[in-house]
């Protein structure tokens, strides 16, 4: 009697565990693998698009002729794609006077992998993910308002940063379809994001999203994304006294090596001053010059209140990262190491 108590337990404990969904399932996935040497080639630019003007076609050219050099794989954007309130439709004129028909470099005819911004949000949100944009134009990839993208030696993880920002919540124009609650909608998000970077097996591990943490350059660091996203991005090194490979400890973590934004119309990469964390703002898509600086806790390592972009090259090992100006001038760059 009490053994098949027992046993009736175990198999309900069996069962529990194979209906729970694998965690972290709940971001949809891309999988865009590396080249063949095992590297990864990728841009990234935020806040661009206003029907070429303030410098969008210039940044657009530059990063032509930098992705043709590099031999991207993709690239990522950091938000504020269409300006002032995103698009209307899938069909409006807007979508290709802003992109299609600005962003028309050969090396760019690669797969764009969107976040949304503020102001993608203050128009019809969820067509910049409806599928029937991919007839538009098939480069432009915004599966789902988060979603990951698996390249092997780095997933990059795209989040959704508008619906933290309590302010906006109070300017009707938002389009929270989809989204409120807020508080269910980021609570279920950082679930979702801490699974997902505890699982994954990717030496890099890239956060993207469209509102800085910690910024030197206006509108400044978010307490909302302090206060909540933050936690879950720094790097939990765990020393784990397990002897591998002849070495006492063996570091693992947990954590983001790094959070790609856009917002501040600047380029700008801070250090963390209590984690590995580097922050990064990619927000020079079109324009800025601001001139509009911030006090941040943390150590501003470079900031560059112009328009540009960021590039990344990376394989297991290496990364190398740089910011380019309007001429393609290469303005920032540096390396990390695993
Ligand atoms: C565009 O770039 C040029 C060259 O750097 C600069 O002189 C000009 O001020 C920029 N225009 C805007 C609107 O930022
Ligand atoms: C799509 O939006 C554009 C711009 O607002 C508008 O002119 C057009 O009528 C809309 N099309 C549809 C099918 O709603
Ligand atoms: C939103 O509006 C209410 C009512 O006007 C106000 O009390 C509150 O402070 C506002 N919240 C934010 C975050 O702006
Ligand atoms: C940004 O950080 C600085 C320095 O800690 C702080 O004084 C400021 O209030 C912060 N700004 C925001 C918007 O959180």
């Amino acid at each position: 009697m009490a053994a098949h108590l027992l046993l009736l337990v175990a198999v309900s404990a069996v069962a529990v565990l194979l209906l729970a969904p694998p965690a972290g399932a709940a971001f949809p996935r891309v999988q865009h693998p590396p080249k063949a040497d095992g590297s990864l080639a990728v841009l990234a630019v935020g806040d661009w698009g206003r029907r070429g003007q303030f410098n969008q076609t210039l940044v657009a050219k530059q990063m032509g002729v930098v992705g043709q050099r590099m031999d991207i794989d993709f690239v990522l954007t950091t938000g504020d794609n269409i300006y002032d309130d995103g698009i209307a439709n899938t069909s409006d004129p807007l979508f290709k006077e802003c992109f299609t028909n600005i962003y028309t470099a050969q090396s760019l005819q690669k797969p764009w992998y969107i976040v949304l911004g503020n102001h993608d949000y203050t128009g019809n949100a969820l067509a910049q993910q409806d599928p029937t944009i991919l007839k538009v134009d098939s480069r432009y990839n915004a599966i789902a308002k988060s979603f990951i993208v698996n390249s092997g030696i780095v997933d990059f993880f795209l989040i959704d940063t508008t619906p933290f920002i309590l302010h906006y919540w109070n300017n009707s124009k938002f389009d929270w379809r989809g989204v409120a609650p807020r508080d269910a909608y980021i609570a279920n998000l950082l679930q979702d994001l801490k699974h997902a970077l505890t699982e994954s097996k990717a030496p890099w591990k890239i956060v993207v999203g469209h509102h800085p943490i910690s910024s030197a350059c206006g509108p400044g660091n978010n307490t909302e994304l302090q206060e909540l996203l933050l936690p879950v991005l720094k790097a939990l090194f765990v020393t784990l006294n397990i002897p591998m490979h002849g070495d006492a400890n063996a570091i693992q973590s947990h954590g983001a090596d790094m959070y790609v934004n856009g917002h501040d119309h600047c380029l700008q990469r801070i250090t963390s001053r209590d984690s590995p964390l580097q922050l990064l703002t990619s927000g020079g898509g079109s324009k800025a010059w601001a001139g509009k600086f911030k006090a941040t806790p943390d150590k501003v390592e470079f900031l560059y209140d112009g328009q540009g972009f960021m590039s990344m090259r990376l394989n297991k090992k290496e990364a190398h990262f740089a910011f380019f100006d309007v001429a393609g001038n290469v303005l920032h760059c540096w390396d990390l190491t695993k």
